[in-house]
């Protein structure tokens, strides 16, 4: 292999991709967008990476920089360790077998069997047609549709089309699998096997797994690590872990919130005294632990829980509940304190 100029390689090699101060302008009659402002985000070899924002935010172009669709106004992009968007065309369809992408509307040629669709991008490299249908043939069996195989697309549901899409995009067992709301086009029991597939080839073949969507159930279900994008900048990002349990910016919040409630409902706010407020999370074993039995027997304070929460996450429990205590203050204090020890955060909170 011919050694490449160096400013095109990435040493570490446990980076899968990288952006480097990646922006996007587009320039437009009525007003120009900025696309993507200045992006910074690496993502580890082998990891399944999720990027939540609402519609706008950049999260497609983002995507279309891995596979050099598209290409930064200003910065770069590294895909195992090439720099993606300086490529000359040649090198670019080399880079581009190390990515593959499945998408929200499939994608897939209505004329063909499923068979071919899926042996398409090997014919495309030039494997020969007998090879190619071998590796297409193990692919179906992979996503499990090995008797659909001279079905054509028209004849599928939209789940079995989505897994043809995904033997169509490992069938040459690229580095990183690109997937742009894979699951948006489906109904929320098919979402689930779709995850459990994407889980599966991210395990058995090592894939690194890049996740564009705007639903926060699909971070929770599949990835590993998220980033938070808001008018072409990423706010925030973490392990989904982290950002699940403490998220920092608003609109982290306000995603994290469609799975677990951050905000207190006004129903319950309508009814509420003086006293204060605290929001309570805990991780595992903490969920069972008979914390309120400790703040009415131990400190002798009355204690209303206001909203009680668990969510499984990551085979973790999360969870969360907003308490009012009400007491003299050296008490609440006390108890406060007590608290801090014994769950993941707390905070007091304000109607
Ligand atoms: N080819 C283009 N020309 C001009 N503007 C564009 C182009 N592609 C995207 N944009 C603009 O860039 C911004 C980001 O678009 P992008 O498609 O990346 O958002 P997204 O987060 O994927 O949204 P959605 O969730 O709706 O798919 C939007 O304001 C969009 O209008
Ligand atoms: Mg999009």
């Amino acid at each position: 292999m011919s050694r490449s100029p160096s400013h095109e390689v990435d040493a570490p090699s446990d980076i899968a991709v990288r952006f480097e101060r990646v922006s996007r302008r587009y320039e437009r009659a009525d007003a120009p967008v900025n696309a993507l402002d200045g992006v910074d985000l690496s993502i580890r070899r082998g990891d399944i990476f999720g990027v939540i924002g609402h519609s706008g935010a950049g999260k497609s172009t983002l995507i279309r920089m891995v596979n050099a669709l598209d290409s930064p106004t200003s910065g770069a992009v590294f895909v195992d360790g090439v720099n993606v968007s300086d490529l000359s065309a040649g090198r670019l369809r080399d880079a581009r077998k190390t990515t593959a992408m499945i998408f929200q509307q499939f994608q897939l040629l209505e004329t063909v069997t499923v068979l071919d669709n899926v042996a398409m991008p090997l014919r495309l490299d030039g494997v020969s047609r007998r090879e190619a249908r071998e590796r297409a043939t193990e692919a179906l069996q992979f996503v499990g549709l090995s008797d659909r195989v001279g079905s054509y697309p028209g004849q599928l549901s939209g789940g079995q089309k989505q897994r043809v899409g995904i033997a169509r995009a490992i069938v040459r067992n690229p580095a990183v699998l690109l997937c742009d709301e894979a699951t948006s086009a489906l109904d929320p029991s098919t979402t689930l096997q779709i995850i459990d597939l994407l889980r599966r080839v991210n395990r058995e073949y090592g894939t690194t797994i890049l996740v564009i969507t705007h639903e926060m159930d699909v971070i929770k279900d599949l990835c590993h690590t998220v980033a938070v994008m808001e008018d072409g900048r990423v706010v925030e990002q973490g392990s989904v872990m982290e950002v699940f349990v403490q998220p920092q910016t608003p609109i982290a919040r306000s995603f994290v919130g469609t799975v677990i409630p951050q905000e207190i409902p006004g129903r319950v706010r309508a009814r509420m005294g003086t006293a204060p407020l605290w929001r309570l999370r805990f991780l595992d074993d903490e969920v069972t632990t008979p914390i309120v039995g400790g703040l009415i027997s131990e400190f002798g304070l009355q204690v209303n829980i206001l909203h009680a929460d668990m969510t499984d996450l990551q085979e973790r429990t999360v969870g969360h509940m907003i308490i009012q205590v009400e007491g003299p203050q050296d008490r609440r204090d006390a108890a406060y304190a007590y608290l801090a020890e014994r769950v993941v955060s707390i905070e007091e909170v304000f109607a």
